[in-house]
């Protein structure tokens, strides 16, 4: 088979930042995504009725037919009074980062209790609860592992609530969800599915969170993705950071994939001898888990190189200079 064609997909995890760069970035994610779950980790954070919907003109501004799906940042002091209004303004999901975990996390959560009277008025008005799920001060490795004990006391504390686990990392993480109740899903970065740690130690442009972990992490993610399991699906996690920001000491978290995904999903899918789960994973089974109706438009990829730019915008996009054998029919 040298082009599959499918449904136009959803990325269930994006960050489209804000500002003069929100325009490349959503139109970058437009071409090859009909909509987008948008992370709500800007300066300041989207944390409001008025901040979701002057995000979401704005986002909308900028592109043709692309679907922004908005999300709530929830802080430490998040009123429990303002869900049934965002539910009313269409916002999705609400973001629990761990405070210090990621980039612009400061001001994030310590104690999950403290969320417990907002995932109450969250689970009451079927809002879906979206995880960083890290403990920032374990090691490296460590740290999403870690924090499955607190994922699973939230879904035991709030058995209705459903819980998507981001950018699933690890195995322990994909056997969790596995074993938990249907509520509870996980979604996956391309990233995830091609790197390792030793990628990242060789390149640190492609630093993130969660690390890229053990080429075992990364099997049993490949299987997740590959066996046509109905509780995983794509969510890019997407996070430009320009060039001066991922040099150098400590440098930003986030990896810029947005460019290069379907090709590279057909690509691995291909290879794999899977290519007809790839519309289940990247269009189908995240609506079905959000309750959306699933895209009408389709989108063609075809077996022909491409080869990926070094730089785009100032950002060092994933898999730079490198080259794709499947790409994007025009
Ligand atoms: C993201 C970013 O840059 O906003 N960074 C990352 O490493 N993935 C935030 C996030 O989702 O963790
Ligand atoms: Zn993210």
């Amino acid at each position: 088979m040298n082009e599959i064609t499918i449904i136009k997909p959803d990325d269930f995890h994006i960050h489209l930042r804000q500002g003069s760069d929100l325009e490349y970035y959503a139109k970058e994610s437009e071409k090859q995504f009909k909509r987008g779950i948008i992370m709500p980790n800007t300066v300041p954070p989207i944390v409001t009725v008025n901040d979701v919907n002057r995000y979401r003109d704005e986002i909308l501004k900028v592109t043709e037919g692309f679907e922004p799906l908005m999300t709530f940042k929830i802080l430490p002091d998040s009123d429990p009074g303002i869900i049934s209004e965002l539910k009313q303004n269409k916002v999705i999901a609400g973001k629990y980062y761990p405070a210090g975990a990621t980039t612009n996390s400061e001001d994030g959560i310590t104690d999950w209790k403290i969320m417990k009277p907002v995932l109450k008025e969250m689970e009451k008005h079927a809002m879906v609860l979206s995880i960083h799920g890290e403990v920032p001060d374990s090691f490296l490795l460590n740290r999403e592992r870690d924090f499955l004990p607190i994922l699973d006391e939230i879904h035991r504390t709030f058995p209705k609530l459903r819980i998507v686990m981001e950018h699933v990392s690890c195995k322990e993480s994909i056997d969790y969800i596995n074993s938990a109740h249907d509520h509870v899903a996980g979604s996956i970065s391309l990233h995830h599915l091609i790197s390792t740690i030793e990628d990242v130690i060789n390149d640190t442009s492609i630093k993130c969170m969660p690390i890229p972990k053990t080429p075992e992490d990364r099997e049993a993610i490949r299987f997740a993705a590959f066996s046509g399991n109905r509780k995983f699906f794509f969510g890019s996690d997407s996070a430009p950071h320009k060039v001066e920001g991922k040099i150098g000491f400590n440098p930003k978290s986030g990896v810029y994939t947005a460019p290069v995904i379907l090709p590279k999903l057909a690509e691995l899918f291909y290879e794999n001898g899977v290519l007809d789960k790839l519309e289940n994973f990247v269009s189908v089974y995240g609506a079905r888990f959000y309750k959306l109706p699933l895209n009408r438009e389709h989108i063609t990829v075809i077996k022909k190189p491409m080869i990926v730019p070094d730089e785009m915008y100032g950002v060092r996009p994933y898999l730079a200079g490198s080259e794709i054998s499947w790409s994007l029919k025009n």
